[in-house]
């Protein structure tokens, strides 16, 4: 079978016009751009009631990274907490079977609760608990001083960048900062940021993808929550856009077909192994046990991160592939020297343009 290039394929969208037709930007539609600022902005406290803003801290919360970008949440909002519950209907079993990534994204967006709760005059402090057979984040909510944070600042424009960075150094300065932003108890984060480590971790990336991209289930499942159009993303708004990827937008029902020929271990293994060399750093997130408090943990750590490279106008994105196949990650844990812990997110750092943002669904749809 005549294989098709990613190239071959921008090329060809390009000249029958289907990626361009009626849309502006990168194939993106002024409706897509529209939502995306109504989703990516700040709420002034003003004269909000108590109950608005506890709504308020919910939905900066929904600004978190999350896998799939499934938003496998619900919340339950109390006079005084708001309950993060898991929503395992949308759980992705392929890439995350025992849940790892879907309690990781409730620890990102109880971070952000943590973030935001001080500028709406409030303090917000999550534990992990069992609840009804269920492990949920409550996050409990008393008065506080009213203070806007950095990291507040931070939670609308942060986003996952997946392009290829410039390859400039971090300054010490930012390291420094990304250090003591990523510190955690129960979590450690391993900072590399020398060529050649990073370039070792390509390889680790590379190899991941390999697997995943020759495994049946997962692919299916990435397919599922891939959004191959505006529409689609705006319809939805859950899952990974296209645009978002850098990748041209076009009707869903090509976008199925056309995948399968574009989504190949070369053009994988070339893009990963381009994107991580291109970055200033590689971060793995390791949480000291392997359990789903400490996973909820290491997303909390994680989030702030993102949150204070956002600050320092860094760019970053996950490039989870070694942790995400098993026997990838096994050997992963031994060329990082951490024994039995396991790596839990890889997360590539450096500068670059900001790309489309992603969407998320409305409160109405997440507040139980
Ligand atoms: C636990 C977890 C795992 C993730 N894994 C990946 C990944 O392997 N590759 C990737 O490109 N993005 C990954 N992401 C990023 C999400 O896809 C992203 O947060 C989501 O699409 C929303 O986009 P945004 O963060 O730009 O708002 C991950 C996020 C989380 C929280």
């Amino acid at each position: 079978m005549a294989r098709i290039s990613r190239r071959q394929f921008n090329l060809g969208l390009a000249a029958t016009g289907i990626a361009t037709v009626g849309l502006t930007g990168c194939g993106i539609s002024d409706a897509y751009g529209a939502a995306t600022q109504q989703t990516w902005r700040h709420t002034e406290a003003g004269d909000l009631s108590p109950a608005q803003k506890r709504r308020e801290i919910v939905r900066y919360g929904t600004l978190a990274a999350n896998s799939h970008n499934t938003q496998p949440w619900t919340f339950a909002i109390e006079e005084d907490r708001i309950e993060i519950r898991p929503d395992f209907t949308r759980a992705t079993p392929a890439v995350d079977p025992d849940d790892h990534h879907l309690f990781v994204s409730l620890g990102c967006a109880a971070e952000n609760m943590v973030a935001a709760a001080p500028a709406f005059g409030m303090e917000a402090v999550p534990e992990v608990t069992p609840r009804d057979g269920e492990t949920r984040v409550a996050v409990a909510l008393g008065s506080g001083p009213t203070r806007r944070s950095p990291e507040f600042e931070a939670i609308p424009r942060r986003q996952c960048t997946r392009s290829e960075y410039d390859g400039t150094p971090l300054t010490a300065s930012e390291l420094r900062q990304l250090q003591a932003a990523a510190e955690t108890p129960g979590v450690d984060a391993i900072i590399l940021n020398a060529a050649q480590p990073i370039s070792e971790v390509a390889e680790f990336v590379a190899t991941g993808s390999d697997a995943q991209v020759r495994d049946p289930e997962f692919v299916a499942e990435l397919k599922e929550w891939i959004r191959f159009s505006s529409a689609e993303a705006l319809e939805k708004r859950d899952g990974l856009f296209s645009g978002c990827m850098g990748n041209p937008t076009i009707p869903p029902w090509l976008g199925r077909i056309v995948f399968d020929f574009v989504f190949t271990e070369n053009a994988e293994r070339e893009k990963n192994i381009k994107h991580v060399n291109s970055s200033s750093a590689v971060v793995v997130f390791t949480a000291k046990q392997n359990d789903r408090a400490h996973w909820v943990e290491v997303g909390r750590a994680y989030q702030r991160f993102a949150l204070v490279a956002t600050h320092l106008g860094l760019k970053h994105a996950f490039v989870n592939q070694p942790v995400e196949v098993p026997e990838v990650r096994e050997q992963f844990a031994s060329y990082l020297g951490i024994g039995d812990r396991r790596p839990d997110l890889v997360i590539r750092v450096g500068r670059a343009p900001e790309m489309p943002r992603s969407l998320r669904r409305s409160l109405d749809d997440v507040i139980v």
